[in-house]
């Protein structure tokens, strides 16, 4: 598999099957192409070359909203959704016309205390909104997680929190992460990727 960003190939004979169940650890030096790699397993981008199957089925053949819900990206920066923190966790499972999540639950999950639901996410530090956006899927239900940098903003106490909930919801993920030792933590495999490319 292969694929450009702004018309120069990012990623380049990507050959990658992820084990239904297995966290997989995904590393590499800055720019080598990890955030790009995520975005075209939820259909934020589609290849130039090959296919991203899930659970065998070609994505291209799958609604984008539909396959967002069920394999979330936790994205590398907070992009909060304007309106408070127990919005941003309700606004998808509405759209998806589910019931209104646990927001107090999923905030809990996510290292943050119940007084988080009613602030503005919009102002938020950034380990804050990592931490809402990591809730925010989690109050989605989803198949599988793909994780970017999740704890890149977050004190040691805070990154301690979200390892015990990311070991804890069993789910397939895929962690993009700086940090070996974390995904020595938690990753059953790791994968590494250089310019492009599996090393
Ligand atoms: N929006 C964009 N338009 C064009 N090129 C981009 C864009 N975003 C990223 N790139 C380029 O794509 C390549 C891979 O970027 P990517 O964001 O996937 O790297 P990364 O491995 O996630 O890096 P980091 O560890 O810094 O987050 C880089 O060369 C980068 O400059
Ligand atoms: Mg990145």
């Amino acid at each position: 598999m292969s694929a450009a960003r702004g018309g120069r190939r990012v990623l380049d004979g990507i050959d990658l099957s992820l084990a239904d169940g297995e966290v997989t650890a995904l590393l590499g030096p800055s720019g080598s192409g990890k955030s790009s790699l995520l975005r075209l397993l939820n259909r934020l981008a589609d290849p130039d070359e090959g296919t991203v199957r899930f659970h065998g089925e070609d994505v291209r053949g799958l609604d984008p909203l539909d396959l967002r819900r069920r394999a979330v990206l936790v994205p590398q920066l907070p992009a909060p959704l304007p309106g408070t923190v127990a919005e941003n966790l309700s606004f998808g499972p509405r759209l998806a016309g589910r019931d209104v999540p646990e927001v107090v639950r999923c905030l809990a999950r996510s290292g943050l205390g119940d007084e988080y639901a009613e602030r503005d996410a919009s102002r938020l530090s950034v380990g804050e909104g990592q931490r809402v956006m990591l809730a925010r899927a989690l109050a989605l239900e989803p198949e599988a997680l793909l994780l970017d940098e999740p704890t890149s903003a977050l004190d040691d106490d805070a990154r301690e929190g979200i390892e015990r909930t990311l070991g804890e919801i069993g789910l397939p993920m895929v962690l993009v992460t700086h940090d070996r030792a974390q995904a020595a933590r938690l990753a059953g495999r790791i994968v590494e990727i250089e310019k492009g490319r599996l090393a």
